[in-house]
């Protein structure tokens, strides 16, 4: 067995080119196949990336790593995205379970890392639980088309406004005491400060992008909920296409129901269509029913499921 650290370009291609999970997906976004692969190669080939390979005859697998600094912040140790998990043969174990003996090895694997498995790949699942990994929950990827035709009605009565400066607090508040349902919420090894301020920290990096619209609801003067849509400029720029997703959503659990989550989601819709984005993807745990039931009804469709997995490394290595 060879094991390359970092692998070779062609074969990360190579394998990269034969996964075999994301054809529904694709499809449904209109993306091509070989822009997918340069978008992964590139981020794989990165200097904050950190991949390797193992090669045994005809049979490889290849595992990438990248540093989350914004989670090694929050942790206080050095937190990773396992990002890549190519395999030449998703039903062969062997170079699975040998990839994960060797991940094992990497100083990286001493911190916190975080991986997003498909479903499907049971085998790569498996050889990650055997590794340490426990999991967390299941998330599920729903996407859409947006012409330019796309004509919202709204739900009447909705008091919704564009975002303000002044509103930052209310809407750090809400997502603290609301947004319950997110990944790091179901990690019962977080301490519960910790998994409510992951979440205001993502909201407030968010508020500061050029790249989102935020909108408010409001009921009697109150601010109770809102929503941001993002475009997605790495992948637009890359494809040439107008791709942008719906973020975070959160109402006030005495708001709900009235149908301001449809409205505030519209309103999203409305100024990715402006922006010229052709299409949009969105990501919940598959367990938020009211949040997988609001985005069907806003003519989503599920294309693609993915099992979070997450791992504690040596506790005392890395501390920052
Ligand atoms: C998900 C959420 C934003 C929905 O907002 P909402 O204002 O209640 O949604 P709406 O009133 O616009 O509902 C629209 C449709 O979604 C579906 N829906 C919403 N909540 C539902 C629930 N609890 N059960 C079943 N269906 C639900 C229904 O089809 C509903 O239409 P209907 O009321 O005519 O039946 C809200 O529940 C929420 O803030 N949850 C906590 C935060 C969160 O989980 N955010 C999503 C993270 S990805």
């Amino acid at each position: 067995m060879k094991v390359l650290s970092p692998p070779t370009e062609e074969l990360a291609r190579n394998l990269l080119s034969k996964y075999p999970f994301k054809g529904y997906q694709f499809r449904l976004l209109g993306l091509h196949s070989e822009n997918v692969v340069d978008h992964h190669l590139s981020r794989l080939m990165a200097s904050s990336t950190t991949a390797g390979a193992i090669q045994d005859g005809d049979r490889s697998a290849l595992l990438s790593l990248t540093e989350n600094k914004y989670l090694s912040h929050h942790l206080e140790r050095r937190a990773s995205r396992l990002e890549n998990f190519l395999r030449s043969d998703y039903e062969d174990p062997e170079p699975c379970r040998a990839m994960v003996g060797h991940f094992l090895t990497l100083p990286e694997a001493d911190g916190f890392c975080e991986a997003w498995l498909p479903l499907d790949d049971i085998i790569g699942v498996g050889a990650l639980l055997a590794g340490g990994f426990y999991q967390v929950g299941v998330e599920i990827r729903l996407a859409r088309r947006l012409g330019p035709d796309f004509n919202p009605e709204y739900p009447e009565g909705l008091d919704l406004r564009t975002y303000e400066p002044a509103d930052e607090q209310h809407l750090k508040d809400l997502c603290a005491d609301f947004h319950e349902k997110n990944r790091f919420a179901f990690d019962p090894r977080l301490e519960s400060s910790v998994r409510k301020r992951i979440y205001v920290e993502e909201l407030s990096s968010l508020l500061k992008s050029p790249n989102i619209r935020c909108t408010t609801y409001w009921e009697d003067g109150k601010l109770v909920g809102f929503n941001t849509g993002k475009i997605n400029r790495q992948l637009t720029e890359r494809t040439g296409q107008g791709y942008g997703s719906l973020d975070l959503i959160v109402l006030h659990p005495e708001a709900r129901r009235k149908g301001a989550g449809v409205g505030l989601s519209l309103a999203a819709l409305e100024w990715l269509r402006d922006q010229k984005i052709e299409y949009v993807a969105c990501r919940t745990m598959v367990s938020n029913y009211p949040a997988t039931a609001l985005l069907q009804t806003l003519g989503f469709r599920i294309v693609f499921a993915k099992v979070i997995l997450h791992r504690w490394g040596n506790p005392n290595a890395d501390a920052r």
